[in-house]
């Protein structure tokens, strides 16, 4: 019997959240059917997914800012198609890939700034590890300095970078000599700076968890900082960058920005294939691979491999021809042109944070007495709660996927392919003005189904809390990282 793919994506068809329950994440399938998210989708193309019923949705969560090109976008398939059938000595690790060498050039040309190694990886995270390792092999120095508030990931040594620390609860002890500075103030970078044993600052131009802005010109002074103080600067544009925010590079708008790094990965392959990049000074690239015995003394297996290279040449091709840089300016403008209408209306928005296509509608509570009353039940039941009372009806009631930008972070966060047009905005802001308009009616659907997860998630918290103190001792402590 030869396999046919398409047969078993038939034969299982209907049957992925019960196949998710049972053998790879039954907790994730809880959390999407609390909210309404439990779909099964079975197409998708530029901003559209369709559900196994035939659905349409339309994505504003853009699968975490990785589908920059539009899903399944017909070039980025047929470099893929290409690749496969065109019989590519692909993974043959004693050589020197063609296409990578290619995308790597290309890369280049396109950021300058005298990047110039090239260090492919398969993910964001991986990006991060290597920018860590080589900070302190080029330095000679231990520590990695990040802002409060930051995501790089979720490997031991991303995590230790990591701002946010419920991602960080139970992990550690996480790296020793990773320290943090309030997000935006110099003057705490420059502390930790002085001390001079930092390798590295590692920040993200717009912060993803939130969607922080820095003020105009900040970025640009840490990077004399570091020139100051000797450290190396990495800037992370694993999120922002390939076109996200109206630039190839979120710094790009930002001045007078000299990293020793840059850290890439997410848009890079067009939403398909695991693709990451590091692109480095060539002096502090030479400290690390220094001899012929440390040729590869950090790689990984896949770090070339050729569907993650051709689609990233497709993808790089994809953004120029079809002038996504500037297609991200236009419409994130027209995006925050209605967002702002409905803020400006809404006791709840307090803050629209935006540059291109990546924004952050923020909530708080609000002035009247009867409404803040609401809000606070909620705050108390659950800090990540309110913002779940837009992303449900949006999903519920006009099929959008929309998400919430961090943990008890009240803000609501788009990241949509940047191909979306401007039908496609506008029926999300006339969807989004009746959702937050719904959320004044105190006694109304939104807050129902709110106080329906909160006693749901608090049911089964309590239940879990239940059986484990039943089956087996609580831990004494749980170490919490720093
Ligand atoms: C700014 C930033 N850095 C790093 C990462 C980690 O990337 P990955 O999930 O591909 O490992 C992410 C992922 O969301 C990110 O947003």
């Amino acid at each position: 019997m030869t396999f046919d793919l398409l047969s078993v994506s038939r034969r299982y068809r209907g049957q992925a959240r019960d196949l998710h329950r049972e053998h790879v994440n039954p907790k994730w399938m809880d959390a999407m059917g609390l909210i309404g998210f439990d779909k099964e989708y079975v197409r998708a193309l530029g901003c559209a997914l369709w559900d196994s019923e035939g659905n349409r949705y339309l994505d504003m969560i853009g699968g975490y800012a990785t589908c920059n090109v539009g899903r399944n976008h017909p070039d980025v398939c047929k470099a893929l198609a290409d690749f496969v059938t065109s019989q590519s000595a692909s993974m043959v690790c004693f050589d020197a890939p063609l296409l990578a060498g290619v995308l790597a050039r290309q890369l280049k040309g396109r950021i300058g700034r005298d990047l110039d190694r090239v260090f492919f990886t398969n993910s964001g995270t991986e990006g991060i590890e290597a920018a860590i390792k080589f900070a302190r092999c080029a330095t000679g120095r231990p520590t990695i300095l990040h802002e409060s508030g930051s995501f790089h990931g979720l490997s031991t040594g991303a995590l230790a970078i990591n701002g946010c620390s419920s991602f960080r609860e139970g992990f550690g002890p996480l790296c020793a000599h990773s320290r943090n500075f309030p997000r935006g103030d110099l003057s705490a970078l420059e502390a930790h700076l002085a001390t001079r044993d930092v390798a590295a600052v590692v920040m993200e131009p717009i912060q993803g968890k939130g969607v922080f802005l820095h003020p105009h010109g900040m970025i640009a002074e840490a990077s004399q900082l570091c020139a100051k103080y000797g450290t190396l600067l990495v800037i992370d544009e694993v999120q922002t960058g390939l076109g996200r925010t109206g630039s190839f590079l979120a710094i790009d708008q930002e001045g007078d920005v000299r990293p020793h790094m840059v850290v890439l990965s997410k848009g890079l392959s067009g939403g398909q294939v695991p693709v990451g990049a590091v692109l480095c000074r060539a002096d502090v690239w030479g400290r690390v691979f220094s001899r012929l015995d440390r040729a590869i003394v950090h790689s990984s297996t896949f770090h070339m491999n050729g569907l993650a290279m051709a689609a990233g040449l497709a993808t790089l091709a994809i953004i120029d021809e079809e002038r996504l840089c500037e297609r991200a300016t236009l419409a994130g403008a027209r995006l925050r042109a209605g967002i702002d209408s409905i803020a400006t209306q809404s006791p709840f928005i307090s803050a629209v944070r935006q540059r291109g296509l990546m924004v952050g509608i923020e909530f708080a509570a609000p002035e009247s007495l009867r409404l803040r009353l609401a809000w606070k039940v909620t705050q108390a039941l659950d800090p990540n709660l309110f913002v779940q009372a837009v992303t449900i009806p949006l999903m519920r009631d006009d099929r959008i996927l929309t998400q919430v930008a961090g943990h008890a972070i009240p803000v609501l966060k788009l990241t949509p392919p940047l191909v979306i047009n401007d039908e496609e905005i506008d029926l999300f802001t006339a969807a989004l003005a009746r959702a937050v308009r719904a959320l004044e009616d105190s006694g109304g659907p939104a807050w129902t189904a709110l106080s329906g997860i909160a006693r749901n998630a608090a049911e089964r918290r309590w239940s879990a809390l239940r059986s484990r103190l039943g089956s087996e001792p609580l831990p004494t402590g749980t170490h919490r990282d720093g």
